[in-house]
């Protein structure tokens, strides 16, 4: 009998998930006493009944690794310690189903998982670990707000197509002498805003972690033009609020769904920069999961692949409890405590704040 290692990608879908997999099928074909198995949509394939499960061999796998999504799907509801049941009524509870997975890896002879997710994925997999599930974790998101590793693979091909967008944007900018507002994603991190703003070349940059007076990034606008002339691009990630303002977001009506739906703050700015005395013609440009999609940039592919890698090694290895990380452009191991530990925001001293500032780059502030 084969060793089994059930594989599988919870959170967000994220490009590079798919080069993960890959790898992790690659890598096991050279160890002759192992097999890979994927739950369908993160634990749920492994909690249902009937179960969804699928052997993952080369033909499954073959030419995935330049496709966005997840060949074995995802969810960002629910889990172990908190899966969703419906009473009579039509309401629903949660349940701790921990110890009925753990019963299910071991019966089906399971004898390692890898979960692929952000950091509610890895907080799921380190609860698992101390109750003696033998899990490797693989961070993946494209916000990039791990902290326990440079990157996450989907980040950099998230910029890409937002640094695409702002290019496109900066036609009709300079052709109708605009104020262009890209708002993009990364939750309460603003790395792919910060990224955007400097590979795009634009004027103000919003995030979260620097709160932004509106009369400030109302004057540097002004400033741009010159008769009625001029044009602006402004990049504001979807978390960023203003220095007397609150998160621009609402409660999830989706049952398990926990997490603030963000998105829209970019037409609350233009109202706020009109009423501040902006006098330029603003639009407002919403990315939304554009920026998610598709392909993965070569380096996202590179970096995924090194994380398959690395994480079926760590399995060999029986090196649980951990999470696969990039440091110092080494490929490393990490503990899931320290990984889930700290949020990972972008620190006002930072050199990549500092060369926005550098450049000329006004956060509002
Ligand atoms: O965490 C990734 C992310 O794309 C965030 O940037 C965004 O706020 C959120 O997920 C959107 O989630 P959903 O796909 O559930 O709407």
């Amino acid at each position: 009998m084969k060793k089994k290692v059930l594989v599988l990608t919870g959170g967000g879908d994220c490009p590079g998930l798919n080069a993960v997999i890959r790898a992790i099928v690659k890598r096991a074909s050279q160890e002759s006493d192992w097999e890979v198995w994927g739950s369908l949509e993160a634990y749920n394939g492994i909690l249902k009944d009937p179960m969804e499960l699928v052997k993952l061999d080369f033909e499954r796998v073959a030419g995935i690794h330049a496709k966005g999504g997840t060949i074995i799907g995802t969810t960002n509801k629910g889990g172990p310690f908190a899966w969703g049941v419906q009473n009579p009524d039509g309401s629903f509870r949660t349940e701790d189903r921990s110890n009925e997975l753990l019963k299910r890896l071991k019966d089906n002879g399971f004898e390692a998982v890898i979960s692929i997710g952000g950091d509610g994925s890895q907080k799921i997999s380190k609860s698992l670990f101390e109750k003696g599930c033998p899990v490797v974790g693989v961070p993946k998101t494209i916000d990039n707000d791990l902290s326990e590793t440079d990157f996450t693979f989907g980040f950099q091909t998230a910029v890409q197509i937002a640094s695409d967008a702002v290019d496109r944007l900066t036609t009709t900018a300079y052709s109708h002498h605009r104020v262009m507002i890209l708002e993009v994603m990364g939750r309460s991190a603003g790395w792919i805003a910060l990224h955007t703003a400097i590979a795009g070349g634009a004027e103000v940059c919003l995030i979260p972690e620097i709160a932004y007076n509106v009369k400030k990034v109302a004057e540097r606008i002004n400033k741009r033009f010159k008769n009625g002339r001029g044009f602006v691009i402004v990049v504001i990630a979807e978390g960023a609020k203003s220095d007397v303002g609150e998160v621009f977001g609402k409660k999830s009506t989706e049952y398990g769904y926990e997490n603030m739906r963000l998105g829209g703050v970019a037409f609350q700015l233009s109202e706020e920069l009109k009423q501040a005395g902006c006098e330029a013609d603003i639009r407002e440009t919403v990315l939304g999961h554009i920026q998610r999609g598709g392909t993965p940039t070569a380096f996202d592919r590179v970096l995924a692949t090194q994380f398959g890698v690395k994480a079926f090694e760590m399995v060999l290895q029986g090196d649980f409890g951990k999470m696969v990380a990039y440091k110092n452009n080494d490929i490393i191991a990490v503990s899931l405590n320290d990984a889930v530990k700290n949020y990972n925001y972008v620190s006002q001293k930072s050199y990549l704040v500092q060369t926005a500032r550098g450049v000329g780059i006004s956060f509002g502030d």
